[in-house]
């Protein structure tokens, strides 16, 4: 791909981790590209005139999102649309960061064909809509994945939430390799992500001394399995390092 690309939500977890990957994307702070604020995308694509848009600025907090809908919505639905139709008029493709929580989790392992929702929580639902949205880009790239911080930051982990989701500079790496060789993918869905587990085994791993939970602690409603199949992913990934061997 030739011309820079943009990233919105470059001060987040997994944009600051792009970032430090890809020191050459251009990642405006919200001052600049706010994308509730349509003009401001108008301008930043004048002034970079970039050759592709990764999306993974996002109104996030699961939690919060219940009661705070207008912004969540505003955030993750109505920011997405003003991307897409900008994008589009001007030909730019776009990938967008999106979740395993779009599948309610009732039995994981979910490829990419299958049937999402219905979503459990406000915050998936705004993620599964924003899906719908690019889908009417002519050129969308969605990525489902799912992140922890580097370090886990609860007391207690899950031991009945499976997840195929991993520490974010696990899973950082190749999304970068994945944006690298963007103009190779053919499809227009991809899950990211690593081998299911409980969240409680995943917290072990950086943190010993995490007690056990249950789900119903939850202060909202969380899928039980939202494991993704990344088979996709890692035939592509052994497709282009035999390429490069
Ligand atoms: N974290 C997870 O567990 C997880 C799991 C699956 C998928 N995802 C998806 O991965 C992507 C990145 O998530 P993250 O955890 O890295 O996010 P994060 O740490 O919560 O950061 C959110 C980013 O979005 C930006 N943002 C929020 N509202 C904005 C607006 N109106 N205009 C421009 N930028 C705005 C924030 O900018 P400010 O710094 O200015 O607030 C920040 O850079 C999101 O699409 C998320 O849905 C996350």
């Amino acid at each position: 791909m030739t011309g820079p690309i943009l990233l919105t939500g470059g001060s987040g977890r997994l944009g600051q981790e792009l970032r430090q990957l890809m020191p050459d994307l251009i990642a405006p702070p919200r001052q600049e590209l706010d994308i509730t604020q349509p003009e401001t995308l108008t301008a930043c694509l004048a002034r970079y005139r970039p050759a592709g848009l990764i999306h993974a600025a996002a109104y996030t907090n699961v939690a919060q999102a219940e009661t705070d809908r207008d912004l969540c919505w505003q955030v993750n639905v109505q920011g997405t649309r003003h991307l897409v139709q900008a994008t589009q008029h001007l030909g730019i493709p776009l990938i967008h960061i999106s979740t395993d929580y779009v599948f309610a989790g009732e039995r994981g392992n979910y490829r990419e064909g299958d049937m999402p929702g219905p979503p459990l929580n406000y915050y998936a639902l705004t993620k599964l809509v924003a899906e719908e949205v690019v889908r009417v880009h002519p050129h969308p790239l969605i990525i489902r994945t799912s992140f922890r911080p580097r370090t886990w930051p609860y007391p207690v982990a899950f031991t009945d939430v499976f997840t195929s989701q991993d520490y974010v500079d696990v899973i950082a790496p190749d999304i970068a390799l994945a944006i690298q060789h963007w103009a190779d993918i053919p499809d227009d869905t991809l899950h990211i992500a690593t081998e299911r587990k409980s969240v409680y085994e995943l917290a072990q791993r950086r943190c010993p001394t995490v007690q056990p939970g249950s789900r119903s602690q939850a202060r909202v409603p969380l899928p039980a399995d939202s494991s993704l199949d990344c088979t996709r992913w890692q035939t592509l990934k052994q497709a282009w390092s035999l390429a490069h061997a």
